[in-house]
């Protein structure tokens, strides 16, 4: 059973590249080893999560089958969690459309509201996942859906008294007031008042009055109630109200992100972190990337003083690094800010691990700090192969700069065979941009990386 399952892990590993791209300076979209969509930020524990959908490459629809999550703490580089929760969860769900949800934490416990199509009846409905960790696996908390009237993109939130509210809608806005259960909801869902003063006139050719389109994202700052929502389809843009209630009345503030980037969806995610405000987005900016091919990607801005938001636009650039990354801690090869022609995959020895490391390929990460003195002497890798290995170089601030060493990974046998190899490194001091770059004979590949740590001392 467990080989078998491995063998199946190792296959989805070598289906997964998406290509080569040596956009070594950009940082959007924030994730490159699969595509991604419909971000949902969320802070816990001083980490910022990113939930996402999951856009399978070639696709020519919204076939989607699985939610990913992420996670950061300096903007940068992300750490791979893998699939916390797939249409399997939930035994009543049929077809191929796990589309865009959100998680929110009460009580120690987390919830996460998606949409999928209900077997049953066929229509779009919401169900609800609950675990005891952030990380998940998320498990279906009632066995049937949640509620279901055939519109999705749920969005939830917990008003200053305790009131949690869940939204959705394509094409109405709805709510409903969840119980503090956060698994029943008080009376029957309603509609918000979509009206033109709140959410804008429709520019688009439709019989819709408003701008309002789908993907609501609604939460309170300062006292302000927001809706950032994808107005005027299609292609989609991002527009915002801001309201005095959970429920209105509503003022429309415009565009805040215009229709661009190459997918004719967005959707917009907004979250404070670490004294910063993020917008979280998505767009076709990845290879092979299109409306059914979509990467999340994330701007950071400054409110203006009245609580507006100020236009922006989409980057490659991304969010500037706001912290630095211990080294001689054991981080996570799945740990990336860039990388070209890697995926991931469940790890026998718990996690994920990097997989599908070809000659060529690399992953950078942001910010390591070496510190000062004589800096690392030598780091470790745990690295299994049934090939024949090939050999990890470390390079200072591009792909060919600075080596501070290169480590030799022998055969072990098996792709989740794992050992830990050690090598000695050179001229590793301050903070630092680091490139892994993996380099091999032959064409196949040439062998799995769990995670890393630098030493100060010899090995
Ligand atoms: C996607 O299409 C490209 C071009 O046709 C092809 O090379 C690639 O193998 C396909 N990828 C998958 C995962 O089917
Ligand atoms: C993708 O979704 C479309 C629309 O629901 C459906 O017709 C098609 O069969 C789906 N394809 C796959 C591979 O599930
Ligand atoms: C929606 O709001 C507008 C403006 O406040 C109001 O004129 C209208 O009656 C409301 N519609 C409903 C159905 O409540
Ligand atoms: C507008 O609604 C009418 C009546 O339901 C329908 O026939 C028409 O196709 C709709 N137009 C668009 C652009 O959706
Ligand atoms: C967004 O891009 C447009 C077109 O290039 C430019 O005119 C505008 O100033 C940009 N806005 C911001 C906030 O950078």
């Amino acid at each position: 059973m467990r080989a078998s399952v491995l063998l199946f892990r190792s296959l989805l590993c070598l289906s997964a590249l998406l290509g080569g791209s040596k956009l070594a300076s950009a940082d959007n979209p924030i994730i490159q080893t699969i595509y991604t969509a419909d971000p949902a930020p969320v802070v816990h524990d001083g980490r910022l999560y990113c939930f996402t959908d999951h856009d399978l490459p070639n696709s020519t629809f919204f076939n989607m089958t699985d939610w990913r999550l992420f996670s950061t703490t300096d903007m940068v580089n992300w750490l791979d969690h893998g699939t916390v929760m797939s249409l399997k969860t939930f035994s009543w769900a049929s077809g191929a459309s796990a589309w865009a949800g959100q998680v929110i934490s009460r009580n120690g416990k987390f919830y996460y509201y998606a949409p999928m199509t209900h077997g049953a009846t066929g229509a779009m409905a919401i169900g609800v996942g609950i675990s005891n960790t952030i990380t998940g696996p998320y498990v279906d908390a009632l066995g049937h859906p949640f509620l279901e009237n055939n519109e999705f993109d749920p969005t939830v939130f917990i008003d200053d008294d305790g009131q949690a509210y869940l939204y959705w809608g394509n094409p109405d806005l709805w709510y409903v007031r969840l119980n503090e259960d956060m698994i029943s909801y008080k009376g029957t869902p309603a509609k918000i008042n979509l009206t033109v003063a709140g959410f804008g006139a429709r520019e688009g050719n439709e019989n819709r009055t408003t701008s309002f389109e789908e993907g609501p994202w609604v939460y309170k700052r300062n006292g302000i109630y927001y809706i950032v929502y994808a107005a005027d389809c299609c292609a989609e843009d991002i527009r915002y109200t801001m309201g005095t209630g959970p429920l209105g009345p509503w003022s429309y503030q415009g565009v805040l992100m215009p229709t661009q980037g190459s997918s004719f969806t967005n959707h917009p995610g907004v979250i404070d972190y670490k004294g910063h405000s993020y917008f979280f987005y998505h767009n076709g900016a990845l290879p092979g990337g299109g409306g059914f091919e979509r990467s999340v990607a994330v701007e950071p801005f400054t409110y203006n003083p009245d609580g507006t938001i100020p236009q922006m636009n989409m980057t490659k650039k991304g969010a500037p690094r706001i912290d630095t990354l211990d080294p001689y801690q054991r981080q996570e090869a799945e740990l990336i800010a860039w990388e070209v022609g890697v995926s991931t995959e469940v790890c026998s020895e718990g996690g994920l691990n990097v997989c599908n490391i070809n000659n060529g390929d690399y992953i950078k990460v942001k910010g390591v700090n070496f510190g000062g003195g004589k800096g690392a002497k030598s780091v470790e890798f745990r690295v299994a192969s049934a090939a024949s290995g090939g050999t990890i170089e470390m390079h200072i601030g591009s792909t060919d700069g600075t080596l501070l060493g290169a480590c030799t990974i022998p055969s072990t046998g098996g792709w989740q065979t794992w050992t830990t190899v050690s090598c000695p490194v050179s001229g590793a001091k301050g903070i630092q941009d680091l490139y892994f770059v993996y380099t091999g004979a032959g064409t196949g590949d040439l062998f799995n990386v769990d995670w890393w740590r630098f030493s100060k001392g010899n090995h």
